[in-house]
């Protein structure tokens, strides 16, 4: 049986996290060729200006962007961005699972809200999106779906212990989630981008490799969305060298991520700053 690969006659697409980055870039993407996309996320300001921005590009565009405000880590607010998807403008036909925050960790200054905030929009942000949309593909008996997650979920990386932690969740959870979905006519995707040059990443302090534009990484996504492998990744050269990374033993691993990343020669993170006392002390 081929795999169902969503069409905007279909019905509509959906975007979490669209309105910055990579998310955003992928709604007027998918816009662009045809399909109705409900974008959400927190903040309405940007998304009606990603509307406004696909209306100004006229019927030139071919689709058009629906706004629907939600945040992921509210289970409630998902349920009903899909039943404003489902009862007021259609089927989910592609739901896109994107919205995600990037909190590094330094093990010197180890704080429990970096990995609470990051396992609630990266992880469980992804869930509450996943039961509304599954539930309705269910129904309908087809639907296509792409969780976003990262190179970085392939193996730990510097500052990675909470993001990377999510994004190796996320790369099981799609994994074993197939198993079943395939023999419901719903096709599941990994989208493991490597760098993209967005507000997340901008922040960076290093020099990313192989750093990809938002347009590239959109149009990378729609063409993968398109094909029947599994994973979409990108750039290939970068990502599948750090998959094939993870393959080697332990030793090797954190010796070449060391001299790749210059991490053993950085100072540590708590270097010229005052050691806070254990509240004991
Ligand atoms: N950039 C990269 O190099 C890279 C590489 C690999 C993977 N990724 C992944 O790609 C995805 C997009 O990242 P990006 O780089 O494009 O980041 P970005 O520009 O910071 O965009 C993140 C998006 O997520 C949304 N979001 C955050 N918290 C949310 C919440 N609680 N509820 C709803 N939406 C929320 C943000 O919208 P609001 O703030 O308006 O809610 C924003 O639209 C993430 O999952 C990231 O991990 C990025």
């Amino acid at each position: 049986m081929q795999d169902f690969v969503a069409r905007p006659e279909h019905g509509i697409a959906w975007i979490s996290g669209a309105s910055s980055g990579i998310g955003r870039a992928l709604a007027l993407k998918l816009a662009g060729e045809g399909y109705k996309v409900a974008v959400t996320a927190r903040d309405h300001e940007k998304l009606a200006e990603l509307q406004a921005e696909a209306n100004g590009l006229g019927s030139g565009l071919g689709g058009s962007i629906i706004v629907l405000d939600g945040d992921v880590t509210n289970a409630e607010d998902m349920e009903h961005v899909l039943a404003s998807i489902e009862y007021e403008h259609g089927a989910l036909a592609l739901a896109v699972f994107n919205a995600g925050v990037y909190l590094p960790v330094h093990a010197e200054e180890l704080r429990r809200e970096d990995f609470e905030q990051s396992f609630a929009v990266n992880l469980q942000g992804v869930v509450n999106c996943l039961v509304p949309a599954v539930r309705h593909m269910k129904h309908k008996g087809q639907g296509q779906i792409a969780i976003v997650s990262s190179v970085t979920g392939y193996g730990g990386l510097p500052t990675g212990a909470a993001y990377g932690a999510t994004k190796a969740a996320l790369i099981n959870m799609a994994e074993s989630l197939k198993f079943d979905l395939d023999k419901m006519g719903i096709r599941i995707q990994l989208i493991n981008p490597g760098f993209v040059d967005t507000p997340a990443t901008r922040k960076n302090e290093f020099p990313m490799p192989s750093l990809v534009s938002v347009e590239e990484a959109a149009a990378q996504i729609s063409a993968g969305l398109k094909q029947q492998s599994f994973e979409i990744t990108f750039p290939k050269r970068f990502t599948f060298a750090l998959k094939a990374l993870n393959l080697l033993p332990y030793s090797l691993y954190f010796w070449l991520v060391n001299r790749a990343t210059g991490w053993q020669e950085r100072p540590r993170a708590d270097h010229h700053r005052p050691v806070t006392p254990h509240p004991a002390e």
